[in-house]
């Protein structure tokens, strides 16, 4: 009744939450958004089309698109106040923390939208969310560089619009690159959502004690901070960065890696749950090649990231642990051709996330049958004994 499937025993006793947004086949590599298989919408969708049918259900009439577009339009500038909230970071500040305080402070200016249940507030904060946490994206890069905060310009659509923000000045008109703008759509749709994991999971979990949308979403970012999650596409950069300075070595890198060396691991390979190719590295790599040969990027890193996977492939030490590319290990060299730092990768894997996480925010709000409820453990430590006072220890 209380919609948990308790997994076989081999696993950790973890009852699953049930759901009905994405659908992920990990040993035959299938992932779905609402039925729509990823290959098709990142073909022939567009981000904010995928970010409706993953929060509503159903793909978007014209009509209700146009509405939709128009309604997160008229929210993607920040309150005056919030904005100066950027000064009190470091110029130096990791653009993760800064973002999930700014979404976390998004909650003390809207105080009226705080209710979850009240359809309406539920409404505004995604509608809310989806507009301006680009905005926020977009000037915790600006801080970082010294460079004033541009307004958002709502003739353009919402990957064109964050683009200007991130890269354009005031002193010079900003023409957004069309290939540049689809990449970046492309991308924004393949991390839309992905299932329970831990930074879904956060967002659920957090989402479950009744705490609004905005700290949830906050808490979701932190998660996805980690190296071993959305981080992992910054440190598949660092990863091919240091091949390269070996002189391209990819042999010797691979060996370190199969000698399980302190903290060497094969950044962007494994997943919990694909134990096949990740679909989503498949459709990155086919555009990759493409995306960086007309906009330009380092080919060289390119070619060493192929070549490791193709080492990698043909190798019994990564066949056997059923480890693939995943999401991550392409990712980073197309954001960075698109001229993002490497510190800015894992916010643009939250931009992409957000509407995933919305959804299954709402669906556990309205459903009790697909809460993350309060997990149990398996104690291990030791059995019941009594107090010993300080002088006779
Ligand atoms: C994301 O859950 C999601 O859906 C996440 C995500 C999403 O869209 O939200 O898909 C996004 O987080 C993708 C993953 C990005 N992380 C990385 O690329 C970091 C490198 N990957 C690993 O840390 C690891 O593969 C995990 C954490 C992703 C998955 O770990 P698993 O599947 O639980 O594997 P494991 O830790 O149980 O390891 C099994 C074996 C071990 O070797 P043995 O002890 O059996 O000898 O495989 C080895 C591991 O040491 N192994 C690796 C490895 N990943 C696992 N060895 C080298 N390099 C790796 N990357």
């Amino acid at each position: 009744s209380t919609g948990y499937i308790t997994l076989d025993p081999g696993f950790v006793n973890t009852g699953a939450a049930s759901s009905a947004i994405t659908y992920i086949d990990g040993d035959a590599g299938i992932l779905r958004y609402r039925g729509y298989p990823i290959e098709q919408l990142a073909q022939d969708s567009n981000f904010i089309e995928v970010s409706y049918l993953l929060i509503y259900g159903e793909l978007p009439s014209k009509s209700q698109l146009e509405e939709f577009t128009s309604r997160i339009n008229r929210h993607t500038l920040l309150h005056e106040d919030l904005k100066r909230f950027f000064d009190g970071f470091p110029r130096d500040a990791h653009p993760m923390p800064v973002l999930s305080s700014a979404v976390s402070a998004l909650s003390t200016f809207y105080q009226d939208s705080l209710n979850p249940f009240d359809e309406p507030n539920v409404e505004m904060s995604t509608i809310r969310l989806l507009a301006k946490v680009p905005t926020l994206a977009a000037y915790a890069y600006k801080k970082s560089i010294g460079q004033p905060f541009l307004y958002p310009d709502n003739s353009l659509g919402l990957v064109e619009n964050f683009l200007r923000m991130t890269f354009g000045l005031p002193a010079e008109p900003y023409e957004v690159d069309p290939d540049i703008a689809k990449a970046l759509d492309m991308l924004f749709i393949l991390h839309a959502d992905h299932e329970q994991n831990c930074s879904t999971s956060t967002v659920r979990l957090v989402g479950s004690s009744e705490a609004n949308l905005f700290a949830s979403v906050s808490a979701g970012i932190q998660a996805l901070f980690g190296p071993l999650h959305g981080g992992a596409n910054a440190a598949v950069l660092e990863m091919l960065e240091g091949i390269q300075a070996d002189g391209g070595d990819v042999g010797t890198f691979v060996e370190r890696v199969k000698n399980k060396e302190e903290g060497v691991k094969l950044m962007g390979f494994g997943h919990r749950v694909y134990k096949n190719y990740d679909p989503r590295a498949k459709i990155i790599k086919k555009t990759a090649d493409e995306i960086l040969r007309k906009i330009g990027g380092n080919d060289q890193l390119l070619d060493i990231a192929m070549k490791l996977e193709e080492t990698a492939l043909s190798d019994d030490y990564f066949v056997e642990r059923k480890l693939y590319p995943n999401v991550d290990f392409y990712t980073g060299l197309i954001y960075r051709a698109l001229g993002f730092p490497t510190k800015y990768f894992t916010v643009l894997f939250a931009l992409g996330r957000l509407p995933g996480w919305i959804a299954h925010w709402r669906e556990m709000i309205n459903d009790p049958a697909t809460k993350i409820g309060r997990p149990r453990q398996i104690y291990t430590g030791e059995r019941q004994r009594d107090y010993v006072s300080i002088d006779n220890r």
